[in-house]
């Protein structure tokens, strides 16, 4: 089946699962498809792993057994695991299966069945174990508001062999959409646990995007639209008395949609998303949270919460030392867990962290957006402070957010020009989402020496494979994001060596 046919039949079986009257879905409920939102897997251990399904269908029993098996091979002869969960409506028929007791550096199969009916089959993999030498193949992903494109570079994404898929935030748009969108948000904002799950159910029945999921296991982290724009600790862009509970809702959906352990779920309006993940020999993976426990942005513009850009001269707040952007507990987790004998540390988070001024520094200090690292500097500081004072080997930066290809150096300070690189930054574009002209990006360019790259008018990902010795980029940009066809290149290439930081073209 073309992926076009594909889309027209499950558009049309979600429509029929969500929206047709009760005496028609009872009468036919043997052809309600029931994994309409396809599988995924992710937070691959040396030992198992996290499948994902969520059933569809508004005739769903309270309760569901849904049965799991994982296969050493595609056509499930070897089966190296089984079992069942029960999926239950309170948490929206999701399913987070967690085989345990696998080989390490192993592929598998898994699938779902329930009700009668099977899912399609996903790929997925163990880590290697500790000490085991190791490669690792893996993309970065942010941002694929569902109105303004399509997800062509998902369906080249799946194609590229990938050990993993990072994906750092901004997996679904609260946005209401705006007249003649490409493909419009179904809902309003979302606010109530019931839109939010209706947000995800709409973006999770795109093909390309579950042939994604279906092809290598993913780490998350969210940004702030999957719960509200410039968001930050409790506090709304609109300063919203009900924000918590919106927060809560929308951390719950999340859960529900993603392949994170049962040990993630969220109480109340709290969800630690933050860990690590150890890939071998070769690298120490850590993924942070720069929304849940931040202190808000400063300077915010009238009668507003959320971001501002503006100058330093006119915010001293933002060289308030006591703010943080991860929290005191998270900021020092991660200044506890640098790895200093594997030869790559990769930090798996939200934003770009290098320095981007709007205007010269040496005019008043420079001008910032005060949503993003800019807006957090001192706390910046300490975080690369620690990089360079404990000498970590290989920290790599990885965020999104910026809707931007750009490739920086990272430095402890960048207001003393002997200040080192101590870490090199690849922050990577939107599947889809919009950015700012990019005259506005090549105005600012000359106040920011350390960013070699930065493109706001591409769309797509980034490659990476890292061996001990070096780590090689592609920045892949698909042609054009608003077509389902789109075709892909590679814009450019860069590498990082192990033992010395700073990112090289080639
Ligand atoms: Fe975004």
């Amino acid at each position: 089946m073309t992926d076009r046919a594909r889309r027209r039949l499950v558009g049309g079986a979600l429509a029929a699962t969500l929206g047709a009257p009760a005496f028609l879905r009872h009468a036919r409920a043997a052809d309600v498809p029931r994994f309409a939102l396809g599988v995924a897997s992710g937070q691959p251990q040396a030992a198992g792993m996290v499948l994902w399904t969520r059933l569809t269908g508004a005739d769903l029993p309270e309760r569901v057994e849904v049965r799991w098996e994982l296969a050493h091979d595609e056509a499930f002869t070897k089966i190296a695991a089984s079992g069942s969960e029960t999926a239950e409506a309170a948490w929206a028929h999701s399913v987070h299966a967690e085989p345990a007791g696998l080989e390490p550096a192993r592929w598998y199969w898994y699938r779902f069945s329930a009700l009668g009916q099977r899912s399609d089959a996903g790929r997925t993999r163990t880590a290697p174990a500790p000490g085991q030498p190791a490669t690792l193949e893996f993309a970065i992903a942010s941002c694929q508001r569902w109105d303004v494109g399509h997800y062509a570079a998902w369906r080249h994404a799946a194609a590229e062999n990938l050990d993993l898929v990072m994906f750092l935030g901004d997996y679904i748009y609260e946005t209401p959409s705006a007249p003649g969108a490409l493909r419009p948000h179904a809902g309003p904002r979302p606010k109530t646990l019931d839109e939010f799950r209706a947000c995800y159910a709409q973006y999770k029945g795109d093909p390309a995007l579950q042939a994604a999921h279906r092809a290598c296991p993913w780490l998350l982290v969210w940004d702030d639209h999957e719960v509200g724009n410039d968001y930050a600790n409790l506090q709304g862009e609109y300063l919203e008395p009900d924000f918590p509970q919106i927060r809560a809702a929308a951390y719950r959906a999340y859960w529900e949609h993603m392949p994170f352990p049962k040990s993630s779920r969220p109480v109340g309006p709290d969800m630690r998303i933050f860990g690590r993940l150890d890939w071998g020999q070769l690298a120490r993976i850590h993924l942070i949270d720069d929304r849940q426990y931040r202190d808000v942005q400063v300077c915010p513009k009238p009668g507003r919460g959320g971001s501002n850009t503006v100058k330093l001269r006119d915010c001293p707040a933002l060289l308030d030392p006591k703010r943080t952007l991860l929290g005191a507990e998270q900021e020092q987790w991660l200044a506890a867990g640098w790895d200093t004998r594997r030869p790559w540390n990769l930090l798996a988070q939200q934003t770009l962290m290098a320095r981007f001024s709007w205007q010269d520094p040496a005019d008043g200090g420079g001008m910032y957006w005060t949503d993003g690292w800019d807006g957090y500097a001192p706390a910046r500081n300490r975080l690369l402070g620690t990089v360079a004072e404990r000498k970590v080997p290989g920290v790599v930066v990885l965020g999104g957010d910026v809707h931007s290809h750009y490739v920086a150096d990272l430095k402890p300070d960048y207001d003393d020009p002997g200040s080192p690189v101590v870490a090199s930054e690849f922050c990577g574009t939107s599947i889809t989402s919009l950015s700012l002209p990019q005259d506005r990006i090549d105005a600012a360019r000359r106040f920011n020496p350390h960013i070699h790259y930065a493109r706001a008018d591409q769309r797509g990902y980034m490659r990476f494979s890292l061996d001990a010795k070096l780590l090689q980029a592609h920045l892949r940009v698909v042609d054009d994001a608003r077509d389902p066809e789109s075709g892909i290149r590679t814009a450019a290439r860069f590498t990082v060596e192990a033992g010395r930081p700073g990112a090289q073209v080639g």
